[in-house]
C-alpha cells in the first residue's frame, strides 16, 4: 500500500516537473483558481500569487493580503512616494497601494514583471481601477508605469525602471516573494541600489536558508524545479552580508517563516495531489533549512548616478 502511494507521488511529482520544465516558468494562471472564495465571485476579484502569512486567516487572498500589508509596513513607505514593485505578478499589490486605506499611497508607483500575461492582466486591472467612479472623483492622482520584463536591467533596455537612463528614482523598491527567482538576486539588489534616492529603501518578502544548502540540494532548485539560481541560495548571514557589501545601511531582516509555511502548507493539503506534493516539498525544504524572510535596507548616502 505504502509502495503504490509512493509510487503515485513519484508519477505526478515527475509529470508536473516535466510539464513544468517544459513551460520554463512556475507561474501561469492556475494561482486564480486558488483565490476563488466558497460562495464568492467567479472569477474572483483577486488575482495574488504569494505564500502568505497565516497569522490570523486561513484564506488564501487575506494570507497573501496580509503578506503585502506585512511588506509595506516594513517598507515605511512615504508619502507621496515614487515606488517600484518588481514580480508583481497580476497586480494586487499595485492596487493595493492604490486603494487599501492602511496603505500609504505613492505618487508614482512602476511595476516590472517577468509574464507577458500577467503584465497585461496587471495593466488591465489598472485601467479598470484608475477609470472607475470613484477614483475619477477622488483627488488622489498617481501615475502608474508598468513594464514587462526581467527584474535585471541589461544594457541595451534603457526603458527599464532600474536603467540609468530611467527617467525617474525611487524612494521604495519592493520585491514580494520573487527576488530569489532572479538570475541573479545580488545583482538586483546592486541595481536597485543605484536607482534608490538618498535616504530611500528596498525591501524584500524573500527566501534564503538557516544552514548553507548541499549541492544535491541546489541542483535539485535550480536545474530541475527551476526555482532559484544556485547563486541565490545563500544562509541569513550572506544574504546580509551581500546587502552590507552594496552599501546598504539600517538592515533589519525578520524571519517569519513559522507565519508563512505552515499555513501555507495547510492551504495546498487542501488542493489535491499536486498540492499535497507541494506541502510535502516544502516541508523537506524547510527541514533542509529554507526560511522566509522580510528584509530592507535603506540607501543612507548618495551616489552620482
Ligand atoms: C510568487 S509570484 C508573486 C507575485 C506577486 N508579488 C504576488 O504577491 O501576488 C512571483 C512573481 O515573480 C515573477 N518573476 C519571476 N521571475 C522574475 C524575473 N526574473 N523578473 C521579474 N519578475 C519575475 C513571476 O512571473 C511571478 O509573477
Ligand atoms: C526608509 O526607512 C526609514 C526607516 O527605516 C524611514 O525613516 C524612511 O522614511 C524611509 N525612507 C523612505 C524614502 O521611505
Amino acid at each position: 500500500m505504502l509502495a503504490l502511494y509512493t509510487l503515485i507521488f513519484v508519477t505526478i511529482f515527475f509529470s508536473y516537473v516535466y510539464f513544468y520544465r517544459r513551460a520554463k516558468d512556475p507561474y501561469g494562471t492556475f494561482h486564480i483558481s486558488f483565490n476563488k472564495l466558497p460562495g464568492g465571485p467567479d472569477p474572483p476579484r483577486t488575482e495574488w500569487l504569494n505564500m502568505g502569512f497565516w497569522k490570523d486567516t486561513e484564506i488564501f487572498p487575506e494570507a497573501c493580503q496580509a503578506l503585502a500589508l506585512r511588506l509595506f509596513r516594513a517598507a515605511s513607505l512615504k508619502p507621496d512616494g515614487r515606488v517600484l514593485d518588481v514580480g508583481h505578478g497580476s497586480g494586487d499589490s499595485i492596487l493595493l497601494q492604490l486603494s487599501h486605506p492602511q496603505v500609504t499611497k505613492p505618487a508614482l508607483l512602476c511595476g516590472i514583471t517577468s509574464l507577458p500575461s500577467h503584465h497585461r492582466r496587471s495593466q488591465e486591472r489598472v485601467d479598470k481601477f484608475l477609470s472607475s467612479a470613484d477614483s475619477a472623483d477622488a483627488p488622489y492622482k498617481p501615475t502608474v508605469f508598468l513594464f514587462e520584463g526581467d527584474a535585471i536591467w541589461r544594457s541595451e533596455n534603457r526603458d527599464h525602471p532600474l536603467s540609468p537612463h530611467f527617467r525617474h528614482q525611487f524612494d521604495s523598491i519592493l520585491a514580494l516573494d520573487c527576488a530569489y527567482h532572479f538570475n541573479t538576486r545580488e545583482e538586483f539588489l546592486r541595481q536597485s541600489f543605484r536607482r534608490l534616492a538618498t535616504g530611500g529603501n528596498i525591501t524584500l518578502a524573500d527566501l534564503c536558508f538557516a544552514v548553507p544548502p548541499g549541492p544535491i540540494l541546489k541542483l535539485f532548485l535550480w536545474r530541475v524545479l527551476h526555482v532559484m539560481p544556485k547563486e541565490n541560495m545563500v544562509t541569513k548571514e550572506q544574504y546580509l552580508q551581500q546587502v552590507r557589501e552594496i552599501g546598504y545601511e539600517d538592515i533589519e531582516m525578520e524571519d517569519v517563516s513559522s507565519f508563512v509555511f505552515p499555513g501555507f502548507r495547510n492551504f495546498l493539503k487542501q488542493r489535491g495531489n499536486i498540492g499535497r506534493v507541494f506541502a510535502s516539498l516544502i516541508c523537506w525544504l524547510q527541514g533542509k533549512g529554507l526560511r522566509f524572510i522580510i528584509i530592507k535596507g535603506t540607501k543612507v548616502v548618495g551616489n552620482n548616478l
